[in-house]
């Protein structure tokens, strides 16, 4: 059945590509599919969306789509940057966002956050189905480590031993990030259904 991915990144392609063709997917990227759009993510929240980019495809191709939307949320920010992740009061770089978090948290006791990942499978009905990973920790003092992307060389998940992400094999981050597990839930269900 085939499947289209919302999303041109290669890396969640080919991430999905992988998990999906064994359960009988032919996975396809938008631009695959022949589909140039450029959602606006106008949703408040991670599951809005998700939903958002995934019912756009849906619209014209009337077939199984598959999206994801993930950020971080830091306690004492009001849970930004949230949704704004990717482009945290404005900043150009990966570097300058890890920045704001770490001054916003000066003298702060609470460095509690966490990474949330939304999946939204529209199936080839039409029905919507939201599945949820959280991944809890707290935000190290300083930078470190070279793996991984975005506020992974800030984040300490409660698993971790106290490494941050970016410190850690990439591995780890697949068995244990809450990308990992929102997509455990959408396999249980894609078997089950
Ligand atoms: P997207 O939903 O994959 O586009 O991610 C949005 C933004 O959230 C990214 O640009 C990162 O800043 C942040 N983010 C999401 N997942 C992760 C992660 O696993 N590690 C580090 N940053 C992440």
């Amino acid at each position: 059945m085939k499947l289209i991915l919302a999303t041109n990144n290669q890396g969640k392609v080919k991430e999905y590509r992988d998990i999906l063709t064994p359960l009988g997917f032919e996975v396809l990227s938008q631009s695959e599919a022949g589909i140039h759009l450029d959602v606006e993510e106008t949703g408040a929240t991670f599951a809005e969306n998700a939903y958002l980019k995934a019912k756009a495809i849906y619209d014209i191709a009337h077939c199984c789509v598959l999206s994801d939307d993930s950020g971080l949320q830091v306690t004492v920010l009001g849970n930004e940057p949230g949704i704004y992740s990717a482009r945290y009061k404005g900043l150009p770089t990966e570097h300058e966002r890890r920045m704001a978090i770490l001054d916003g948290l000066k003298d702060k006791a609470d460095r509690s956050a966490r990474f949330v990942c939304c999946v939204c499978f529209i199936d080839e009905g039409g029905k919507e189905h939201l599945f949820t990973g959280i991944w809890n920790g707290t935000i190290a003092e300083a930078e470190s480590g070279t793996n991984g992307f975005g506020y992974d060389p800030i984040f300490v998940a409660e698993d971790s031993g106290g490494h941050t992400t970016a410190s850690l094999p990439i591995s780890f981050k697949e068995t244990h990030s809450h990308r990992a597990k929102a997509v455990g839930q959408l396999m249980d269900y894609l078997r089950s259904r």
